[in-house]
């Protein structure tokens, strides 16, 4: 897949200029993607420089590149202490993170990250994770909700979002992004509705 289409980074050589490459350093992209900052990276390291990248989507794996100075980890960051001591590293020169979710994330519709599309409650960055969308909206009790809500998606009425969903999945799961949109309709004031919606889900996506 073209990282074009994928995702486009932005202020792509600004921030690799931040990193002020030394051509024979080793560096980590903890957010590979679909791999702009990589390319940049690898561009400015010279044939000794090293480049490990970790992205915990199994679809950011398409886009790995053939470079015997890269290696991409398909893991989360978080275990970056682990993988670099095992692949022998015991220091690094520059670590980048794009935080955030990638276009491609946002553009296929089953990953359930976007407003725009019908798709059942996923939202899990790593395919292999067992917490997503649809067990945080059907499992967390009401202060779970209600301080996801307040906390990741700094939503004042997060105990009215709560309740409304406490008490609607009491019948039936809340399976899909339509009934969620629907059970929350109430909340989402005109004008502002893609706005308060953007938030939940930015507070659901943190949480999962
Ligand atoms: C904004 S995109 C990065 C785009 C990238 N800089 C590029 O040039 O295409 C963020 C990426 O980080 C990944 N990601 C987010 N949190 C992660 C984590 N904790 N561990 C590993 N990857 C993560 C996402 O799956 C996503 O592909």
């Amino acid at each position: 897949m073209e990282q074009t289409e994928y995702h486009n980074p932005v202020l792509l050589k600004e921030t690799v200029d931040g990193l002020a490459i030394k051509p024979d350093g080793v560096y980590v992209d903890v957010t590979f993607g679909g791999g702009g900052h990589s390319r940049e990276i690898l561009k400015r390291l010279g044939p000794e420089g090293k480049l490990y990248a970790f992205d915990q989507d199994q679809d950011a794996l398409s886009n790995t590149i053939d470079d015997d100075r890269f290696l991409l980890i398909s893991e989360n960051f978080r275990f970056i202490k682990r993988f670099l001591r095992f692949y022998g590293v015991r220091k690094v020169d520059g670590i980048l993170g794009d935080f955030g979710v990638s276009s491609h994330q946002f553009d296929v519709a089953e990953r359930g990250f976007s407003t725009r599309f019908e798709a059942d409650l996923d939202m899990r960055m790593n395919q292999r994770g067992e917490l997503s969308a649809y067990h945080v909206i059907n499992g967390y009790d009401e202060l779970g909700l209600r301080s996801m809500f307040l906390q990741y998606g700094e939503l004042r009425n997060a105990p009215k979002l709560a309740r409304a969903i406490v008490g609607a999945r009491e019948n039936n799961p809340i399976k899909t992004s339509v009934a969620l949109k629907e059970v929350l309709s109430p909340f989402l004031v005109k004008h502002k509705e893609h706005k308060i919606l953007a938030q939940i889900y930015q507070a659901i996506r943190i949480e999962v």
